[in-house]
């Protein structure tokens, strides 16, 4: 056993002393580990390396700014440039004209930031009683104190007390479940419904056809506002900036974190309407009291604007859409292992194989077992809940696309004949 005082997320630690991968360098969309073994990362880190690795352009433009500037508050009236420049960047590229930016350190803190806003929004309009915030099962919108309440997976939210009220969950796939809640506990009760364009913790759920078109429907008709997560499915992973551009549809505010950076510096955001930030931009306004020590920090913000430079330059936002195909046809080609029933892929650079339900209970070890077999292969790829997931680079290559395809073929061949 390994003595380590780190303690690892989301992990077991009497399991993970045994056995960790020390990751020691990157460079495009390969990794290495402290014996120098080299891995295709298959899974963007945890979704996040849209750009690949090493790119020394970002890495430059961090060094640069903190030459410059480390640091500096932008509590109440104190700004800094990169702040500036990359809050409009992301506004102009956003669906919703005249939007503001509320950048803060990560996914959980943009959940966090849109659902205060929501209920604050609704509180300045003088409707206080709009506080019910709606959530998708299997959803998985990080692990702070809203998030966590919101979470979709009931794993993610038990053992914890008494978590925040007014939420409530609907179906994952069926829109009318939203109607319906609206409905039974009176939709002017709701303040925001959260979706995931594509659901990606959770499993890589794909929407079924109309359904985030109908959710802004119904959002519409009672008057509730609609958060769209983006921090997987944005700034490329689906082939657009934000991924509700896919269905045509605009929200009322998009969270984003991961792609924005490329995670070379943690960041993350909320994108808000022209409307919903109208009570505290306009007239005589009205003070937010709320944002992280780090909002619009300046290292954060300059790795951001040169990974923006870096996307605009090399085209790579498209090919969270051209390459859906390719990743789609690769990993259905898993199907042809007696222990995958299910491939969720074809939208967006990102997607899953399912392990047979019998296998998983007869042999609840083969999730590690296939993960494993692919790392001894070279290739990077993440359990997740009773499937594996796959999400690579924006810059992988349809040879990459293949090797990952042709490691799955051996590794589920390998693992199926353990039994
Ligand atoms: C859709 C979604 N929302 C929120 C989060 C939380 O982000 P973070 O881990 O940066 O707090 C994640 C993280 O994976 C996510 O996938």
């Amino acid at each position: 056993m390994t003595e380590t005082a780190f303690w690892h997320p989301f992990a077991n630690m009497a399991d993970v002393t045994r056995s960790r991968l020390t990751i020691t360098e990157a460079s495009g969309n390969y990794v290495y580990d402290d014996s120098g073994r080299q891995y295709l990362d298959a899974t963007a880190s945890l979704w996040y390396a849209n750009v690949g690795h090493g790119r020394k352009e970002i890495a430059e433009a961090i060094g640069a700014q903190a030459g410059k500037l480390a640091a500096y508050s932008t509590f109440a009236d104190m700004t800094n440039e990169p702040a500036e420049l990359l809050a409009a960047k992301v506004a102009a590229r956003s669906p919703m004209p005249g939007s503001k930016v509320f950048f803060v350190s990560g996914g959980g803190d943009a959940i966090d930031t849109a659902a205060k806003l929501a209920r604050r929004y609704f509180h300045e309009l003088g409707h206080p009683e709009r506080q019910i915030l709606v959530s998708r099962q299997d959803s998985y919108h990080g692990t702070h104190g809203f998030g966590t309440s919101l979470a979709g997976m009931p794993a993610n939210r038990a053992g914890y007390g008494d978590l925040i009220n007014s939420v409530a969950q609907i179906e994952r796939d069926n829109p009318e479940d939203l109607a319906a809640l609206a409905e039974n506990i009176g939709g002017e009760h709701i303040a925001a419904v959260f979706v995931e364009p594509v659901i990606g913790a959770g499993g890589v759920h794909l929407p079924p056809p109309g359904y985030i078109e109908r959710i802004r429907e119904i959002c519409t008709s009672i008057g509730a506002l609609l958060v769209i997560d983006s921090v997987i499915c944005g700034f490329g992973r689906l082939g657009e900036w934000f991924g509700p551009e896919r269905f045509g549809v605009v929200p009322d505010m998009i969270s984003f974190a991961k792609g924005i950076t490329s995670g070379y510096v943690p960041l993350g955001g909320v994108v808000v309407s022209r409307e919903i930030s109208a009570p505290f931009f306009e007239g005589k306004g009205a003070a937010f009291r709320h944002g992280p020590t780090y909002a619009g920090h300046p290292l954060a913000c300059a790795a951001g604007l040169a990974n923006l430079e870096i996307m605009e330059r090399e085209d790579l936002i498209p090919r969270g859409r051209t390459l859906e195909g390719t990743l789609a046809e690769a990993l259905n080609s898993t199907l042809d292992s007696p222990i995958i029933s299910e491939v969720r892929a074809g939208l967006g650079l990102l997607g899953a194989i399912e392990v047979e339900a019998e296998v998983l209970r007869e042999r609840p070890a083969t999730l590690g077992r296939i993960q494993m077999a692919m790392r001894e292969r070279g290739v990077l790829v993440r359990p997740l809940l009773s499937s594996i997931a796959v999400s690579p680079p924006l810059t992988v290559t349809e040879a990459e696309i293949e090797r990952i395809s042709s490691a799955f073929a051996d590794s589920l061949k390998q693992v199926a004949a353990e039994s």
